[in-house]
């Protein structure tokens, strides 16, 4: 593999994910994989789970990591081409991304839209460009639209945990204060719609997703009908599509409490972290048996390193 910057990169999605599984019974079973090895993680934005779970990923795996924290450590980079350098910007993306590609083998970037413009965010120009200027393979860290290292561990996560062939799984958007970009939501319908589940998605009017990342998935405006006999409950604030990162007021009654959980399937309460908890979770889902939030984050381990893994494969 030389690029996992979406689900459309992987062709065999349930081997990936007994790959993850496989791994997190064995960890350090290919730790000659990686030997003499280097990683380069590129972070344009925060991370806590990303940054150490890809980490100790690559660790089990035998690679060296090195973590650049761009946006604090590097030049200011300029992403226009044909720009003229005399303000701000100090170092081309085509430099950086070159340069980088000299002292890493695989390269992960994380870039979070702006959310101001969509054309510009969707196209994913800074992802892109590293993809294109780096020369070695690209695993995405989050990109603007995307975020496929999380959603696959989602997917293990719902796999693992599972009671029934074909569980039913609902995305339903929680309060936020600030706009927060699509690209867990987005990352999320798109995985669901390819894995063997009965998906729901279940958001306020105005929230509505692009239909190129829900595709067939059921949607719904009504929450407590989304909710009923659901196995699995994936939680997630995300800003307007349309009009762009807007926040809409109100709304605070869609984050999920106990009294909510009552006609679901006794249903597993996942969400991506970090959470605001009484904002977007209620204490009394997060601190109760229903929460599997801990264990989903556990696993991005596993879901970085299976994809890590076959990406050494192919070095
Ligand atoms: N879920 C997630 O990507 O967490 P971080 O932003 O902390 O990496």
């Amino acid at each position: 593999m030389k690029l996992f910057s979406s689900v459309n990169d992987i062709t065999d999605l349930n081997s990936l994910v007994a790959e993850a599984l496989q791994l997190k019974q064995n960890p350090y079973a290919w730790q000659h994989l990686g030997k003499n090895k280097t990683l380069a993680l590129v972070f344009l934005n925060p991370s806590l789970r990303t940054r150490m779970s890809t980490q100790k990923a690559a660790l089990n795996l035998g690679m060296n990591v090195m973590v650049l924290n761009l946006d604090k450590e590097g030049w200011a980079l300029e992403l226009q081409d044909g720009a003229i350098m005399n303000g701000t910007t100090v170092e081309h993306i085509r430099e950086a991304a070159a340069v980088l590609g000299q002292y890493a083998d695989i390269i992960g970037v994380r870039s979070f839209p702006g959310l101001k413009d969509r054309d510009e965010d969707y196209s994913e120009n800074i992802f892109s460009k590293f993809v294109k200027y780096c020369g070695v393979p690209v695993v995405s860290l989050e990109s603007a639209t995307r975020h496929p290292l999380q959603s696959l561990a989602d997917l293990v996560t719902i796999e693992e945990l599972k009671t029934k062939q074909r569980p039913k799984v609902v995305l339903t958007w929680a309060p936020h204060v600030k706009a927060l970009p699509q690209a867990v939501p987005n990352s999320f319908a798109e995985w669901m719609c390819k894995a063997d589940v009965d998906f729901t998605i279940a958001h306020p009017k105005g929230y509505e997703l692009s239909t190129d990342f829900t595709q067939d998935a059921t949607i719904t405006n009504n929450q407590d009908e989304a909710l009923a006999d659901a196995d699995f409950i994936y939680v997630k604030n995300w800003s307007a599509y349309e009009p762009y990162g807007k926040v809409f007021p109100g709304n605070e009654d869609w984050m999920l409490t106990n009294d909510k959980l009552k006609n679901t399937n006794n249903a597993k309460v996942m969400h991506c972290l970090p959470v605001r908890r009484n904002l977007e979770l209620s204490d009394e889902i997060l601190d109760s048996e229903n929460s599997i939030v801990i264990h989903e984050a556990g696993n991005r381990v596993w879901a970085a390193q299976a994809v890590l893994k076959r990406m050494l494969a192919t070095l």
